[in-house]
């Protein structure tokens, strides 16, 4: 109190002194706090506790409560959260957000008594309802108020209205709240000083155009992003709000209408614009140009279409432009080089054609650029060489061709590039290699040609690595098998030669998935292949020889695809210590030998088992694993009978035993089985008559039956062609499924 009176004082002598040692003052303040107001805090940190376990973005220990601060001996202008008007005293700021609050700030809380108040903000907290309720109303000198994510809100209390001063109001993140549009409608025409109103993800659910037709000029921020409204957005409610400067309306898919024209009043004061996820359609019109301040454009997956306008390059101020996932066509205007603040530029999922002008590489600020699905065309320009900040290059899926330029040296920054997709021609530039921080490279489905660069010097926080279907030669580097941090390694449909290396500098790969099918691999399957953490690996078509092994390394293999080598030797029984595999397929090597029969014991997950093609003899095992789905036995010397204990494994969808030497009566018993596409018995001692069925509809699912050469005997049940379903339902994409296998 005394130090009141001494401000009194200086404030009657002398402004001019007061404004000079304003700042010692607030920092020596001792006791500028109204004792009646600490009193009121007191008592409002009293009916909420702390609760650093319950649910709150933001919080995340106690430490951030500002209400531990609050304590009687200290001065109420100091606690945490709290702000005083250094004359007055008067506590006309409380900030309580994330502060780990639950429980009610109801009608009677002390609350409503601090009646200077300006800005209060009990963002991200756990409260239940609206605080204060209708004596909201009390604060009446409140201008700020932000209740974003503040716990479980129930109602707008209609005392919110009467906050005449209130100059933003932010409400956002209440997902389980509907708003309703009767009460929106009430806020934009009763608070008519509002500045800034967010509402993001709370339910509005309501026709936009029933909002008042002219909003509150005094409008400069209006976040409605998720808000559920619908309708079409008229020109004069929005475009003409003359003070404007973020408008965000994304992610209301139902929300349409056009850009205007020309009028946009806010031309001079818009900073962002966001659209995206609506349904906004029709075209970018050449007025954008006006925007002169925008910053941000985000128009990502509305319905957009025609030509960008050749006056975009005057949107000089632009650091962000999204523009993906519309129906935009024609040329990409060399304007574009102008926007030379962009850090951010989506033009992915259009129907862009066209070369990319030379000029782009002006944009030396830009660290992300997107050009993926359109229909691009032409050359690399080597000017892109300039956007050294560049973190995410992407040309996936376009038309381009040519080289790809060895422009990578000064790419420091980059973590993803994606040139997969296109017609690029020639090697794999040197300086790719070179790149320190690339975590994703994607080169898939071109036509790069020569052989891999033999050493690098980068990829060392490489996670993907995609080379596939390519015409890559010469030996397959052993760097491709050191990388420390690769997942993914797909170098599958090349034409690498040469051996796999079979000593490795780590203990073992950490990969999860390789696939070298499709090229012209030699030599033996090195035992690191299936170690740990390998869980997919496919090396099939190739020229792999050998194979023999008494012990297996017992990895986590879930996928093993040796198809088509000239792998030979017999499957001991410690093959089946790889447990968790799901899909084996061995077929078209040398095999020989029987098949283990401990490939069905019974904790085999195996669901497709495919070893057609080989030189496996003796019968089949009598048990199979228990999900199997397809057993593929084509082309071996297999004797005996069909095991019975097939009958118990109706997850059947495909049975090839086609071409052994089988020698068994039809198995009728397969007749109900409920996903039998695919049936084939050819070529082995089958015989006897195929006998009558027991269902009304045999086979329900048959696709494909093939019972020739074979010793049947007697005709075929006429029910068998009345009844296969499946057949008349032909179902192309399924059939060819199977046959693959
Ligand atoms: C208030 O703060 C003083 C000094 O920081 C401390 O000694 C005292 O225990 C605190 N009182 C309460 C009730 O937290
Ligand atoms: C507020 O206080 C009055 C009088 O003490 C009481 O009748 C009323 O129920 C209280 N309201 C709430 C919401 O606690
Ligand atoms: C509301 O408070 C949250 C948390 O402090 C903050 O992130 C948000 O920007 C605030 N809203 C406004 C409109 O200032
Ligand atoms: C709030 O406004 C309504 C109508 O505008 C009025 O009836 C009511 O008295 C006001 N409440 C307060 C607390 O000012
Ligand atoms: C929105 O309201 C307008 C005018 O009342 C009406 O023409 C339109 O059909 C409504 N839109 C929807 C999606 O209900
Ligand atoms: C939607 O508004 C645009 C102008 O913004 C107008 O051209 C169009 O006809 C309107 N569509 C409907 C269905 O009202
Ligand atoms: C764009 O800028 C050019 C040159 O600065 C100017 O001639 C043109 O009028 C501008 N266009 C628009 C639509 O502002
Ligand atoms: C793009 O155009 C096609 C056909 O013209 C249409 O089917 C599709 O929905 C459009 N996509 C968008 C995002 O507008
Ligand atoms: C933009 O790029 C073109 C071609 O690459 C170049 O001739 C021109 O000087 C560049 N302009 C600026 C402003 O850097
Ligand atoms: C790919 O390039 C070759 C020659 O370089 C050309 O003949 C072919 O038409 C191109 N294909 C596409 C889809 O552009
Ligand atoms: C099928 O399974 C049942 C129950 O597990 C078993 O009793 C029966 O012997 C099995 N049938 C054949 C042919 O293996
Ligand atoms: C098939 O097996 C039966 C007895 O199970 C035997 O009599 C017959 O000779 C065998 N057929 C051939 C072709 O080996």
């Amino acid at each position: 109190m005394e130090y009141q009176k001494l401000i009194m004082a200086f404030c009657f002598h002398s402004l001019l002194i007061l404004f000079v040692h304003q700042s010692q003052l607030t920092y020596a303040g001792k006791h500028l706090c109204a004792r009646d107001e600490a009193f009121y805090l007191l008592q409002l940190k009293q009916g909420l506790t702390v609760d650093p376990n319950a649910y709150f973005y933001g919080c995340d220990s106690e430490a951030e409560a500002k209400t531990l601060s609050w304590n009687a001996t200290r001065d109420c202008c100091e606690w945490g959260g709290v702000t005083c008007n250094v004359f007055t005293g008067h506590v006309i700021g409380l900030d309580l957000s994330s502060s780990c609050l639950r429980g009610t700030i109801d009608a009677n809380s002390t609350l409503k008594k601090l009646g200077h108040l300006q800005r209060l903000n009990l963002a991200y907290n756990k409260l239940s309802d609206f605080p204060l309720g209708n004596s909201i109303s009390q604060l009446s000198s409140l201008t700020h108020l932000n209740l974003s994510l503040s716990g479980n809100m129930m109602q707008i209390p209609a005392g919110l209205t009467n906050l005449s001063k209130l100059v933003s109001l932010d409400l956002s993140w209440h997902t389980e709240f509907q708003l309703g549009l009767t009460t929106f409608r009430s806020l934009l025409q009763d608070l008519t000083n509002l500045e800034v109103l967010l509402l993001d993800n709370v339910d509005v659910f309501g026709n936009i155009s029933e909002l008042p037709k002219y909003l509150s000029s005094s409008l400069r921020y209006l976040s409605l992003g998720h808000t559920n409204m619908f309708g079409n957005i008229s020109e004069s409610q929005i475009f003409h709000l003359p003070n404007l400067q973020v408008l965000r309306l994304g992610n209301n898919p139902l929300l349409t209408g056009t850009l205007p024209n020309y009028r946009w009043n806010f031309s001079g004061s818009v900073l962002e614009l966001d659209f995206s996820n609506t349904g906004i359609f029709g075209k970018l019109p050449g007025s954008i140009a006006n925007l002169h301040s925008l910053w941000r454009l985000n128009l990502r997956n509305c319905s957009l279409s025609g030509l960008i306008p050749v006056s975009l390059g005057n949107l000089t101020s632009i650091r962000e432009l999204i523009l993906t996932r519309n129906n935009f066509t024609g040329n990409v205007p060399s304007t574009i080089s102008k926007l030379n603040k962009l850090v951010y530029l989506d033009l992915s999922s259009n129907h862009f054609r066209g070369s990319i002008p030379e000029s782009i590489g002006n944009l030396t600020a830009i660290t992300v650029l997107a050009l993926s699905y359109n229909s691009f065309t032409g050359n690399v320009p080597s000017t892109i060489q300039k956007m050294n900040k560049l973190s995410y290059l992407s040309l996936s899926s376009n038309n381009f061709g040519g080289s790809i330029p060895d422009i990578f040296a000064n790419f420091s920054e980059l973590s993803f590039l994606g040139f997969d997709t296109n017609n690029f021609t020639g090697p794999l530039p040197y300086s790719i290699a070179t790149l320190t921080r690339l975590e994703a490279l994607f080169l898939q489905n071109n036509s790069l040609t020569r052989p891999l660069p033999s050493n690098i010097s980068g990829f060392q926080e490489l996670t993907m690595l995609d080379l596939s279907f390519n015409c890559f030669t010469g030996a397959t580097p052993s760097w491709l098998f050191h990388l420390p941090s690769l997942d993914y390694l797909y170098v599958q449909h090349n034409q690498l030669t040469g051996k796999l290396p079979n000593e490795l500098k780590s203990n073992y790969v950490e990969y999860s998935d390789i696939n070298l099918s499709y090229n012209k691999l030699q030599g033996e399957i090195p035992d690191w292949m299936f170690s740990t953490s390998l869980g997919r690996l496919d090396l099939s078509h190739n020229f792999l020889t050998g194979f023999v092994r008494q012990v297996w390394p017992s990895g986590n293999i879930r996928y093993l695809n040796l198809e088509n080598n000239f792998l030979q030797g017999s499957l001991y029984q410690s093959f089946c210590d790889m447990v968790i595999l799901e899909i084996l397929i061995l077929a078209q090597n040398n095999f020989s030998g029987s098949i283990p029969d401990c490939l069905g014991n019974s904790k085999s997950l195996i669901y497709i088992l495919d070893l057609r093609m080989n030189k496996f003899h003796g019968e089949i095992p009598r048990f199979l694993p228990t999900r199997l789905e397809y057993l593929g036995l084509y082309g071996n010397q297999l004797t005996g009978q069909v095991p019975r204990s097939l009958v118990n494994y109706t997850s059947l969808e495909a049975i090839d035993l086609g071409n052994n030497k089988l020698n068994d009566t039809f198995p009728i018993w397969l007749e109900k089985f409920p996903y039998l596409r695919v049936l084939i018995l050819k070529s082995n001692l089958f015989h006897g008559p195929i006998g009558d069925f027991e269902s009304e509809f045999p086979f329900p699912e048959l696709r494909i039956f093939d019972l020739s050469c074979n010793g049947f005997t007697g005709t075929l049940p006429s029910k068998f062609f009345k009844s296969f379903r499946g057949m008349m339902d032909v179902n192309e994409k399924k059939n060819r499924n199977y046959s693959s296998y």
